[in-house]
């Protein structure tokens, strides 16, 4: 099996007026081509772990490793570099810059890595297309629909062809018909050299992944599992 990402004994703890125990010793391996979902209820650590996948928070103890790679978290700019050329992070809601047009939102993530604005657009054109969302491409967010906004985070998120694809209860501030539109955006992401974690609050949308994560009591535990 190709594993892309490996924790080991992965923990976090936050102070703040008293130690909490968020993730406790999390071991696990995330392999190619499959779809996870994180189920659990509110502040069982979803967005806590994702965060720290997403490298953007760094663990209280224990390791990461992409492609055997071990991460070391106080290296932020070869982690920023991480980031922008394999990851692809889509939120719940807060996803888009709000002073920028959804055309500048996606063409800005491309220029980040590759500095050449004419490329930069033709790339963000051709993915919004694919998200039928052409005719929207100079809208700023607050001038689209909750489901608009999300299938141009997700472009955002796509246009460094990401190996791994993180999304935080992407559906969760949405009606159902269009959740379910978005999720199918997502769901139709997945192939045979990508990684989709998501976490969700949907039972429905959590029991499409390959491998259902439920957080409990600080680690996680593997149900409903199809993964080859
Ligand atoms: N920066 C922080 N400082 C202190 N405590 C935090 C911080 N971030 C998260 N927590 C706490 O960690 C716990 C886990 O939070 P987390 O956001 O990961 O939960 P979650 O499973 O994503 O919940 P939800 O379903 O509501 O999004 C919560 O009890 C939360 O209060
Ligand atoms: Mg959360």
């Amino acid at each position: 099996m190709n594993n892309l990402i490996t924790l080991n004994k992965i923990s976090k703890s936050f102070i703040t007026s008293k130690k909490i125990n968020v993730l406790k010793k999390i071991s696990f391996k995330f392999s190619l081509g499959n779809m996870y979902s994180i189920v659990g209820p509110s502040g069982s650590g979803k967005s806590t772990l994702l965060n720290i996948l997403s490298l953007i928070d760094k663990p209280s103890s224990g390791f990461i490793s992409f492609n055997g790679n071990n991460v070391n978290f106080l290296n932020s700019s070869t982690n920023d570099r991480i980031r922008a050329e394999k990851i692809g992070i889509v939120y719940q809601q807060n996803n888009l810059l709000p002073d920028f047009t959804a055309l500048e939102n996606i063409y800005l993530a491309k220029l980040s890595l590759i500095n050449n604005k004419k490329k930069a657009v033709e790339a963000a054109k051709n993915i919004i297309k694919k998200m039928g969302l052409i005719d929207r491409i100079n809208h700023y967010p607050s001038e689209l629909s909750g489901g608009e906004t999300q299938r141009v985070a997700i472009a955002r998120a796509l246009i460094n062809k990401p190996q791994i694809i993180l999304a935080d209860e992407p559906t969760g501030s949405l009606d159902q018909t269009t959740a379910k539109e978005v999720f199918n955006v997502l769901y139709k992401l997945k192939n045979s050299n990508r990684i989709i974690i998501y976490a969700t609050h949907n039972r429905y949308f959590a029991n499409k992944a390959d491998c259902k994560l439920e957080m409990v009591d600080g680690n996680i535990k593997t149900i409903n599992a199809r993964i080859k």
